[in-house]
């Protein structure tokens, strides 16, 4: 095994390389990898978001970290997080070595399982990072999943994936299939773009401009979880669904626009919204553009309409 200086750090990791060539996804985390510099990294990224955790996250969040004694001074351990998780929510941490096909993905949550990257960002990066990293996986999203309501989100999101392959299954022509899958797809993924990501919502008790924030993508950046509450450029609007499956995103900026829930229970109920639109046949035609919907992702998918398929 590799004991390269550069450890575990995103986009220069041989452990992950390693994973990957041998086409080895769901991995162990080789913590002794860790560099001193990831170490420092996880630390630097911790102390200066905490007190904006403290002024702009959910109360459910703040809780979470509590929880799951998230570690200040180091890189978690996920066996460590597990042991406080599971017994609250059933919720585990599972390392991957990379991208996740969307079906596997959603299929993982079903199984009230996390697919967390383990690899930390450069150092001289802390702010910017197209893909996720430890900091993003297990800083930003894992203390949501010890809340009960939170979890069966997930868990309900997983079951709606398989609706979209039972209902795929039963499309005969194949070109029609994959359209329709690929609309699906889309519209799931702005879902969870919208919500488990970037999601707001309406503080507890407080009024109508008042939010707090429960998107991961938002926890995990320091600079954009203050953004979004304060910045007046902001859109934040009450979460329409139809305005949200049709709505366009991009990745590599701040976000513009932001949608804001009621409760966790509403968001539960917006779930199964999604999935009773999607058997009315609502998702089949979702207006294109970002994002785009890779061929790993159909495929993943496809391969789910298969064994349905096969099942029936
Ligand atoms: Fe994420």
């Amino acid at each position: 095994m590799s004991t390269d200086r550069s450890g575990l750090t995103t986009t220069q990791a041989p452990f992950i390389e390693e994973a990957q060539s041998k086409g080895e996804l769901y991995i162990r985390q080789p913590y002794e990898l860790y560099s001193e510099e990831n170490q420092d990294t996880w630390r630097r990224l911790y102390a200066r978001i905490l007190p904006r955790w403290e002024k702009y996250a959910n109360p459910k969040f703040l809780e979470g970290v509590h929880k799951l004694a998230l570690p200040a001074d180091r890189v978690p351990r996920l066996e460590d997080i597990n042991r406080f998780l599971e017994p609250l929510s059933g919720f585990s941490a599972k390392a991957v070595s990379g991208y996740v096909p969307a079906f596997m993905f959603f299929d993982c949550l079903r199984e009230r399982a996390f697919p967390t990257t383990i690899t930390i960002r450069d150092g001289a990066t802390l702010d910017y990072l197209p893909e996720p990293d430890i900091f993003h996986d297990v800083a930003g999203h894992v203390p949501m999943h010890t809340d009960k309501v939170f979890a069966d989100v997930l868990v309900r999101f997983g079951e709606v994936a398989h609706t979209a392959a039972e209902l795929a299954a039963q499309i005969a022509n194949v070109a029609e299939r994959e359209q329709k899958l690929e609309s699906v797809i889309k519209a799931m993924a702005r879902f969870f773009w919208f919500t488990i990501e970037f999601g707001l919502m309406r503080r507890p008790g407080g009024g109508a401009g008042d939010v707090c924030v429960y998107g991961s993508g938002l926890l995990s950046s320091y600079g954009e979880i203050e953004n979004c509450v304060e910045n007046l450029r902001v859109q934040r609007f009450p979460f329409q669904l139809e305005w949200v499956i049709n709505q366009y995103f991009e990745i590599h900026h701040y976000q513009p626009l932001l949608f804001v829930i009621d409760s966790f229970d509403h968001l539960f109920e917006e779930v199964d919204r999604l999935e009773a639109w999607m058997r009315e046949g609502k998702l089949g035609n979702v207006s294109p553009g970002e994002p785009a919907v890779s061929e790993a992702d159909v495929r993943s998918f496809i391969d789910a309409v298969t064994r349905e398929v096969a099942r029936t």
